[in-house]
């Protein structure tokens, strides 16, 4: 078991001698190390289980730390971070030779983002160097949105985490482009679109792709439990699934009501909002209870409820047509 506290000082120490550690941002928590350290670069990989071409995120402190990193930061770029930063936004920028080819999985630019967490903002200002970090899980699990979470699933490989509490946003930032300096979605997250396009205008996209060298770790299959899980039309699924131990995730409207055990409403009220901050929890709570298969709601396609629908697509058992 990792050590669980709040001691910034202990974290910066292990930071400082290349271990990793567990830290709180207001998306998900992130396994981090020192993102200019190759050694702990590399730790980062092998303790997710991660593969190499799938490159990290860097996290800084704030918008000064930017000229060491990158050579160049687009208009639209600047405008956003600007914006945004802190916040669930990740910026894809040409790279300087300081960041090592290892945090970018050989690419040419380097994700970048200025967590929002108060923990990490002041345990990046006593660091003298960026944070990578990814979601603190195994390759292709559910994110971690509690210390606990880590806990459970790499507590066992890491020295420390860092307990922030419970994340505020729940789903990993939107990640975002430049294509001759027009904004391009790579991701969606944890900021919706709709206020992205309020600064840069109209987006485009590139999502989804696992074949996409631009986005090595958009795989299909991804954010999944261990059980089998179908999104859709939850009274359809309820038809198709009729007999079997269920596992339902609504949107607003609540099923244990209608006697089904293992049943978790997202948010009552109809929050996009906070489906997204109680997604990956209750997802984790139906993978642990006694079903056989998890069914999910699809959400409207407006603002987070694209991002809260993009994930539990890629957590679902699809055809092998769909990408
Ligand atoms: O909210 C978040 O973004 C969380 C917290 C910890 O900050 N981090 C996170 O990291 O979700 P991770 O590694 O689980 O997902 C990062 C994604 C990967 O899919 C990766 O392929 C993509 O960012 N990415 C990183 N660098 C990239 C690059 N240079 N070009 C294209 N995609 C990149
Ligand atoms: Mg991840």
């Amino acid at each position: 078991m990792a050590i669980t506290g709040t001691d910034i000082t202990r974290a910066a120490e292990l930071l400082c001698s290349g271990q990793v550690v567990a830290i709180p941002t207001e998306t998900v928590y992130g396994l981090a190390g020192n993102g200019l350290d190759e050694g702990a670069l590399l730790t980062i990989f092998k303790v997710k289980n991660r593969p190499r071409f799938d490159p990290l995120i860097l996290h800084i402190g704030n918008l000064d730390q930017l000229d060491s990193l990158v050579t160049e930061v687009p208009e639209q770029a600047w405008k956003l971070a600007e914006a945004y930063w802190p916040g669930p936004l990740t910026l894809l920028l040409d790279k300087k030779p300081s960041v090592p080819d290892i945090a970018t999985s050989g690419l040419s630019r380097v994700a970048l983002r200025v967590p929002a967490h108060p923990l990490t903002q002041s345990l990046l200002a006593d660091l003298p160097f960026p944070l990578a970090a990814p979601s603190a899980n195994p390759f292709g699990y559910i994110s971690p949105t509690t210390a606990r979470h880590v806990n459970d699933q790499l507590g066992e490989a890491i020295p420390y985490i860092l307990d922030g509490g419970e994340c505020e946003v729940g789903i990993e930032s939107t990640i975002i482009g430049f294509d001759e300096g027009n904004p391009v979605v790579h991701r969606l997250g944890g900021m919706s679109l709709e206020v992205i396009e309020t600064v840069t205008g109209p987006l485009s996209y590139q999502l989804n792709q696992g074949s996409n060298p631009a986005a090595p770790g958009m795989l299909d299959t991804h954010y999944a439990p261990g059980k089998p899980l179908f999104t859709g039309d939850i009274e359809q699924l309820l038809q198709t699934h009729e007999g079997k131990r269920l596992g339902v995730l609504s949107w607003r409207r609540d099923y244990q009501s209608t006697g089904i055990e293992h049943a978790i409403v997202l948010s009552p009220q109809g929050s996009l909002e906070q489906a997204a901050c109680r997604l990956f929890a209750a997802l984790r709570n139906l993978d642990k209870a006694p079903v056989d298969v998890i069914i999910a709601e699809r959400l409207p396609d407006i603002g987070l409820g694209r991002a809260i629908n993009d994930r539990l697509l890629r957590a679902s058992c699809r055809g092998s047509n769909m990408t």
